[in-house]
């Protein structure tokens, strides 16, 4: 990956990376696209990244097909697929991670102990491995996309990341490979999340701007779902990630709700000074 990267560096391509973990979904072959027109050459990469999965996590059954994957990224003009193997990126006596303060104490940090640390250093690596001028990250993963741009700056790589928005299924479901593993019934269950953000927003248009009660409605929503399990339902700043009580700016309000077995996110910018939609 290193000398291919090299030789089109040195022909002067500026190259763009868009990191995986696969089994590849349109809100990928999106970022992909982005990719493209931002880049010269297009690199894919696809690992399912065992450091960023905590004890009783889905790693072992996280989705897997990479025959598929390989034929999408051909499809959407991929340059280059860098699949490695744990041992080539973990090798034995590996003992080196990457560590942030402030932003992965908040929202997914608090219940994924050592998830951003997985997920930085895993990034950082295929920074160094692959070199690209621009990288690009969803901002369904708000949280992994604010602690990639803070390990940017504060690690001096000089890559420039690019956020790109949710993509969503028809029902406003954020794409998801996990939204693979969830049955029928599940599937349909799984549209709450993004309701849930939708009310918000209302009632906020709505003159309601106490975060604990947009909070309380959010998690009654969800709650009267079968299979929902709350992990957490947080209003706050969109830089700090620190909750916020009372919205007089734009906030981030984010979820994490188990249907089923799985955890699925979602997030949503309010901005309370929005003229009511009808
Ligand atoms: O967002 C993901 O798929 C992963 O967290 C990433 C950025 C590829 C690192 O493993």
């Amino acid at each position: 990956m290193t000398q291919w990267s090299t030789q089109h560096r040195k022909a002067g391509h500026a190259l763009a990376l868009v990191p995986t973990m696969g089994f590849l979904h349109d809100g990928h072959l999106s970022l992909m696209k982005e990719g493209k027109h931002l880049g010269d050459r297009l690199v894919v990469s696809i690992f399912v990244n065992p450091t960023q999965f905590g004890p009783g996590e889905d790693l072992a059954t996280y989705p897997r097909n990479l025959e598929r994957d390989f034929r999408l990224c051909r499809e959407t003009g991929a340059d280059a697929v860098f699949t490695p193997n744990t041992a080539d990126l973990y090798p034995p006596g590996s003992d080196t991670f990457i560590f942030q303060q402030k932003l992965p104490n908040h929202l997914c940090g608090l219940s994924r102990t050592g998830h951003f640390q997985g997920v930085m250093t895993i990034v950082a690596k295929l920074f160094n491995i692959v070199r690209p001028d621009v990288a690009v990250f969803g901002e369904k993963d708000f949280q992994q996309l604010a602690v990639i741009r803070r390990m940017v700056k504060d690690l001096n790589f000089n890559i420039r990341i690019v956020g790109h928005p949710t993509v969503r299924e028809s029902d406003g479901l954020a794409m998801s490979s996990r939204n693979s593993k969830l049955s029928p019934d599940q599937r349909v269950t799984a549209q709450c999340l993004n309701m849930a953000l939708k009310i918000a927003q209302g009632s906020l248009e709505k003159n309601i701007t106490d975060a604990a009660i947009l909070t309380k409605n959010a998690a009654d929503f969800i709650q009267s779902h079968p299979e929902t399990a709350i992990d957490f339902i947080t209003i706050c700043d969109p830089d700090t990630l620190e909750n916020v009580s009372k919205i007089d700016k734009p906030v981030l309000m984010a979820l994490a709700v188990k249907v089923g077995a799985t955890r699925l996110i979602d997030n949503m910018i309010l901005h309370p000074n929005r003229t009511p939609q009808k």
